[in-house]
């Protein structure tokens, strides 16, 4: 099947990437930023070990992510968006979830899709793309609900979840990381069937519509595991392009040129 006929009928791509050196780049940032033992970052509290991670995610958004890996995955999107100009998020998400051990909960976000926590109108067409960098594997990577991107928001009961172990503070570390200071939760899964995991070989990625249900990477392995993601949507799509705090302010959304 083409990109664009699997991205239509599953909301969900896994592709290998073409030009693999940022990806070699962000592992020689995590292997600087994370050089200590395991034990020292399991001891370490959330707020403490968010904090080294938003630090990370400075200097990762110092090195043109969206840029480098768009040059690498142009025919794919060209594919999928003929001739459409696309904006990207103008920031690049670090993804760094410890292994649930020693007393730690889980500290990745619980199912959801993007409209649960924006109500704007182009909400529906963003485009999230999640790139595994290190120690991915079946015990700590994402899952997602297969097809469940044609469901409708209608028939998804979701709610605020004030108890949620994931739970952060508004404009804290953790919030600029891109975990939720008001989570929510989806109350009736089971009309979804059952949750797959995103498998990955080495340098490939997940391009996954907003609407497609994902999360749930609990992290069962014995490594801090590593991803990168940000966002994507055509130009022609996007309605109010506020203020990103996670940016630091800039628009949300940003031109790829
Ligand atoms: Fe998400």
């Amino acid at each position: 099947m083409s990109n664009y006929d699997t991205y239509r009928k599953e909301g969900l791509l896994i592709n290998k990437i073409k030009k693999v050196s940022f990806i070699d780049d962000i592992k020689n940032l995590i292997k600087k930023d994370f050089s200590r033992d395991i034990n020292y970052y399991l001891s370490l509290s959330r707020e403490e070990f968010q904090n080294i991670a938003v630090s990370t995610q400075n200097e990762l958004n110092e090195m043109n992510i969206q840029k480098k890996f768009y040059n690498s995955e142009k025919e794919v999107f060209e594919e999928l968006f003929p001739g459409k100009k696309l904006l990207h998020e103008s920031v690049v998400f670090f993804r760094a979830v410890r292994p649930m051990k020693k007393g730690i909960k889980m500290e990745a976000p619980d199912f959801h899709r993007e409209t649960f926590y924006s109500d704007h109108s182009h909400t529906p067409h963003c485009v999230n793309l999640w790139i595994p960098v290190k120690n991915v594997d079946e015990k700590n990577t994402l899952q997602y609900y297969p097809r469940s991107h044609i469901i409708s928001d209608d028939d998804l009961s979701v709610e605020y979840d004030e108890n949620s172990p994931g739970k952060v503070e508004k404009f804290s570390s953790g919030h600029k990381l891109g975990f939720l200071w008001k989570p929510k939760k989806l109350s009736n899964k089971e009309i979804l069937g059952k949750p797959k995991k995103m498998l990955f070989k080495s340098y490939s990625y997940a391009m996954f519509s907003s609407m497609l249900i994902h999360g749930g990477s609990v992290n069962l392995s014995n490594s801090i595991r590593f991803a990168v993601g940000f966002g994507l949507i055509p130009e022609n799509k996007m309605t109010y392009n506020k203020k990103f705090f996670a940016s630091g302010g800039k628009p949300h959304y940003v031109p790829f040129s």
